[in-house]
Formats: structure tokens, C-alpha cells, sequence
């Protein structure tokens, strides 16, 4: 059947139950996303665009180029975006912005609102799986710079994040940039609360995703039966996401049928925090020559560019 049926039965019959966060976004997910990042306790979105607005300019003047093409993988709406395109166009004769994203729905909302925003930015959207589409890149002639927002990169757990930004260089070419938005290790208290807000409105997020496999998996899942559950674990730089099964139940899907003990645990989600040294080792390992973070003031979150 469909890879989300074969990712759910498999990760719900392993020893330690899991479910891969991407999962999370269908589009009851994605509106409660949405309401994740206007929380004040999720500080990544405002320092994200603290950075944006102050140091774009700074950013571009490392970019030497007069044509290039802005390629971002999990581009969504583009709102935080249009803020460093805007001042692309003023830095940088021959610009095209492409958008990559799973979703052709929000490419749309994206394609509209860069249009509305920035009249005259070349705006070639392309919708799929960017670990796939992103080869049809590969005959274009202008430099790149890739842009990798929002600390996406922490939902990588461990080697797979290198992985992952090696792929990014090996589709470079010499001279190329990359540009990654990465949450740093800070008080822990700050990030626990970032996935444990007061609203309840993560739980509600974690919780949508047994809501999704009832919907479209036609399972039973009781969601009122699990709890969420965040911590951060200062030791490894890991924030993780769990759901609680509160009794012990039995649900099924389709004609499978899963046990839950009580207590027992599905781990939903990793987001990996960095410190800068961490940043600097991954750029080296993964071959780029040169890099240079970006912070907010508060030092709580980066935008590192890497140079090939
Ligand atoms: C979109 C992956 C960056 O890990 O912080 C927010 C998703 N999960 N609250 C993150 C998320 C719970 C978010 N990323």
C-alpha cells in the first residue's frame, strides 16, 4: 500500500514505537504549525526574522555574484523569505527565486505572495519532494545559493543531518552557497518550553498525528488516551517528542492490530539544537571551505552561510 500506511505499521511494530515527524504535516498539521510558531514560547520564527531584517544586507555582501539563483528546499508560504529577497533584488542584478516544497498548495500561497511582495522577482516554483526534484536543477548555469530555513535540519537525527547537508554540497558546484537556519543550544528551560507550551497547542500538534492515522489509515486510535510529552536533554543537544499511551490498549489498523502497556511510548520527534563550534565541525566535514554565522542578539538562533 502507500508509504505512509508502510511507515506507520513499521514504526509502531518496532521495540521502541515511533512515527517520522514529517508525518505531522497534513493540513490540520500544518494550521496547528501555524499556530505553534506565533506562540511566544516558541522563539524560533521571531529570531529567525530578527535575523532577517537585520542582517540580510551583511549576508549578501558575502555573495559576490551578479546573477544567481535562490533555491529553497521547504520554501512553504515564503512569508520570512520575501524579507531577504528584497534585498537580493537591490544586491544582485540577475536573481531567480525557486521555491521548492512537498506542497503545491502552499507553493501557490507562496507564488502569490512573493508576486505581491516583490513585482518583477522571477518566481519559478517547483512542487515534490525535493530530495527528488532537485536534480532537475542540475543543468542550470547560474550560481546558487540554497536556502535551508526554520531549523529543519534539527528534525535529522544524528549522522543523518551530515547526510543530509552532504547531499546539499554534492549538488553544489565550487563557489556556491548554502544557507541554513539552525536553533542553538541555549538555557535549557527556554528550549523545554518551546515544546511544552502553556497553550497546550504542541500537544494538540503531536497529537494530530494518531488523528491523521485514524483519518486516512482508517485506524482507532483514542486520542484522548495519549499524553504528550517534550524534554531536552542538555547532554546530547536533543529535544525530543513523545506520545503516552495512558493505559494499556489495543488499536488497530486495518486488519493489524498494535498493544500499547501502559506508559509504553512513541517517540514522534527530534529537534537536534547545535552549538556554533558543533556548525563549524559539520560545514568542515561535509566540504564546505568557509562559513559564517549570522545570530540574533540574544545568540539564540543562527544563520549560518557555508561557501564550497
Ligand atoms: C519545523 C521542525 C523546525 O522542530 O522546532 C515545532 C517543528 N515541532 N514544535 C521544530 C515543531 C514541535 C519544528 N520544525
Amino acid at each position: 500500500m502507500n508509504q505512509f500506511y508502510e511507515d506507520v505499521i513499521h514504526g509502531l511494530t518496532s521495540g521502541q514505537k515511533s512515527l517520522p515527524s514529517k508525518y505531522f504535516y497534513d493540513e490540520r498539521g500544518s494550521k496547528i504549525f501555524q499556530e505553534i510558531m506565533a506562540l511566544e514560547e516558541y522563539y524560533l520564527p521571531e529570531c529567525e526574522v530578527e535575523i532577517l531584517q537585520n542582517r540580510s544586507t551583511e549576508i549578501l555582501s558575502e555573495i559576490p555574484f551578479e546573477s544567481l539563483d535562490i533555491i529553497e528546499l521547504g520554501a512553504g508560504d515564503g512569508s520570512k523569505t520575501v524579507i531577504f529577497l528584497k534585498e537580493a533584488m537591490k544586491a544582485i542584478k540577475h536573481l531567480n527565486y525557486i521555491p521548492m516544497d512537498i506542497s503545491p498548495e502552499i507553493l501557490e500561497v507562496n507564488k502569490a505572495l512573493v508576486s505581491q511582495k516583490l513585482p518583477g522577482l522571477n518566481v519559478e516554483a517547483v512542487a515534490g519532494d525535493y530530495l527528488e526534484t532537485i536534480s532537475l536543477l542540475k543543468e542550470r548555469k547560474n550560481p546558487r545559493l540554497l536556502l535551508f530555513m526554520g531549523s529543519n535540519i534539527g528534525n535529522f537525527p544524528g549522522e543523518k543531518a551530515l547526510g543530509f547537508i552532504q547531499f546539499i554540497n554534492d549538488f553544489l558546484r565550487p563557489g556556491d552557497f548554502f544557507l541554513m537556519g539552525v536553533d542553538l543550544k541555549k538555557n535549557p528551560h527556554i528550549i523545554r518550553a518551546a515544546y511544552n507550551d502553556s497553550e497546550g497547542v504542541t500537544k494538540k500538534f503531536n497529537l494530530n498525528l494518531l488523528g491523521r492515522i485514524n483519518r486516512e489509515l482508517g485506524a482507532n486510535f483514542d486520542v484522548e488516551a495519549f499524553e504528550h510529552y517534550g524534554v531536552y536533554n542538555p547532554l546530547t543537544g536533543s529535544a525530543l517528542s513523545f506520545l503516552v499511551s495512558l493505559q494499556a490498549q489495543r488499536i488497530s489498523i486495518g486488519d493489524i492490530s498494535i498493544n500499547f502497556d501502559r506508559y509504553e511510548t512513541i517517540h514522534t520527534e527530534i529537534s537536534q539544537k547545535y552549538s556554533l563550534k558543533e556548525l563549524d565541525t559539520i560545514a568542515a566535514k561535509t566540504g564546505f571551505s568557509w562559513e559564517r554565522h549570522f545570530t540574533d542578539e540574544k545568540i539564540y538562533f543562527s544563520l549560518s552561510l557555508m561557501r564550497k
